[in-house]
């Protein structure tokens, strides 16, 4: 039967497209904003803990069950338990794809349409930093400018999965990533060369460990989840175009090192124009479309910059919006036997229409609140806070405790024998990181972000 399953073409293929489903709005909305909110340096350094302790493993954990069994989460876990209860948590996996994506969508329709922004120059009618905050405001409570660039995001997304593993998510990957790379150089280069961009680096490299609390370090580990796309199966399922000759570990390695590399880089090159153009480091989640159009604004060469940033922001949430949909789509080609066109068609655009709510969250629907949050806030809460957490935690009990660390291990080790060989230690400390401190600190996580410890 895996002989009619698709295969990604190379190794870099797969490396490129799971880095592409890591990078995305994650990496350079989100974590330069919670890194600016939460002191820097200091929470880097929790969040590259967290991401060695626990994103790593259950990274591996995701490919492994997903290469194993060549199959999306649903089968995955079907073969692996035939238990109808670890079925289900397969089936959150694919109920996660449709949530995250349809609020993701509208995020990344904002990128797409500040592209345009960028083009048209209104960035430099910002001469004050409110006027950047107020055009935002209006142009998100515009319906058909927030619905029209969440459609066009979703189009894109849709027609890259339509085209298959091979011809769609990989050949897309390997022209998008280049590109994100490249653009994000000449960032950086950009950032560091302004006036005053030592402010910006200090303001990265000098901890301020005063501002770590508990709930940083939570902060850290839900987003080194978020981050790595884990806890709902895309990895399982990229990892289930993979073969036996493919070495798991030194991949998920790899991946994991893009994504921190680019989070970082992200940070270098956002701070240094920040700081350089005395705006405020502290914005929250407006730092990325309130606070940088007024950088534009002011930094020379900006209107070029301001393009090229958007640009980068929109593939990086494109190459991760694709892999949220072949999710869904792999689960309705494999179980139900569905033509991926067909899957692609139907379940785009209905996971288009779950987002609709989401986007008129920000104009008409914006006085509906459930729990004080509007509906694009519970999709977020539900995905990010329940679903994910609930996922990573399964997984690696699963991987552990349910197929056992002795058969995993034999599956690892396919693929992986000089890893074995020469880093023996390391498979010791996946199986007792996965086995132990996973589990037990998803655990805390969850409790924490359904509120039940402070
Ligand atoms: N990792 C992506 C980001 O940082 C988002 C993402 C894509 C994701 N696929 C996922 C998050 C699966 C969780 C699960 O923006």
């Amino acid at each position: 039967m895996s002989n009619q399953r698709e295969h990604w073409g190379s190794r870099i293929g797969f490396i490129l497209a799971a880095s592409g489903s890591a990078i995305g709005l994650g990496n350079i909305w989100k974590f330069p904003y919670i890194a600016g909110e939460n002191g820097g340096a200091a929470f880097i350094f929790v969040y590259l803990v967290c991401i060695a302790v626990i994103g790593l493993p259950v990274l591996i954990a995701e490919i492994l069950l997903g290469r194993t069994t060549q199959r999306n989460p649903v089968g995955a876990f079907k073969r692996l338990s035939g238990s109808p209860f670890w079925t289900a948590v397969g089936g959150m996996g694919v109920v996660a794809g449709f949530v995250i994506l349809s609020f993701y969508s509208v995020v990344a329709g904002w990128s797409l349409g500040y592209i345009i922004e960028a083009m048209k120059g209104t960035f430099f009618t910002f001469s004050e930093a409110s006027l950047a905050g107020d055009h935002f405001e209006s142009l998100v409570g515009n319906v058909k400018w927030i619905i029209g660039y969440h459609g066009g995001f979703f189009l894109l997304t849709m027609l890259v999965v339509y085209l298959g593993v091979k011809g769609g998510i990989e050949r897309g990957s390997k022209i998008m990533m280049p590109i994100l790379f490249f653009i994000l150089i000449i960032l950086v280069i950009r950032g560091v060369t302004l006036d005053g961009a030592e402010k910006g680096l200090a303001f990265l490299w000098n901890p301020d460990w005063s501002k770590i609390s508990g709930q940083s370090v939570l902060i850290a580990l839900g987003h080194a989840f978020f981050t790595l796309s884990l806890g709902m199966g895309a990895m399982m399922t990229y990892g289930s175009y993979l073969s036996e000759e493919d070495n798991v570990p030194s991949s998920a390695f790899q991946v994991l090192f893009l994504d921190t590399l680019i989070a970082i880089l992200a940070g270098i090159a956002i701070f240094t124009a920040v700081f350089a153009m005395g705006q405020n480091p502290g914005a929250g989640p407006g730092l990325i479309f309130q606070t940088l159009p007024v950088v534009f604004a002011k930094m020379p060469g900006g209107f070029l910059f301001g393009i090229l940033f958007f640009l980068l922001l929109t593939l990086a949430a494109l190459t991760s919006a694709i892999s949220l949909l072949e999710v869904v789509v792999a689960y309705f080609v494999d179980e139900l036997n569905w033509k991926r066109h067909r899957a692609v068609m139907i379940f785009g655009f209905t996971i288009f229409l779950i987002g609709v709510p989401s986007a008129l969250s920000f104009n008409v629907m914006a006085e509906i609140k459930w729990f004080d949050k509007t509906f694009f806030d519970i999709a977020d809460f539900l995905a990010s806070n329940i679903l994910l957490p609930a996922g990573g935690f399964f997984i690696s009990v699963f991987v552990a405790w349910v197929w056992g660390l002795d058969k995993a291990v034999i599956e690892l080790r396919k693929g992986a024998a000089n890893i074995f060989e020469r880093y023996g230690w390391l498979i010791v400390a996946w199986k007792f990181f996965l086995k132990y401190i996973a589990p037990v600190m998803i655990f805390i996580v969850f409790l924490y972000s359904i509120g039940v410890i402070k």
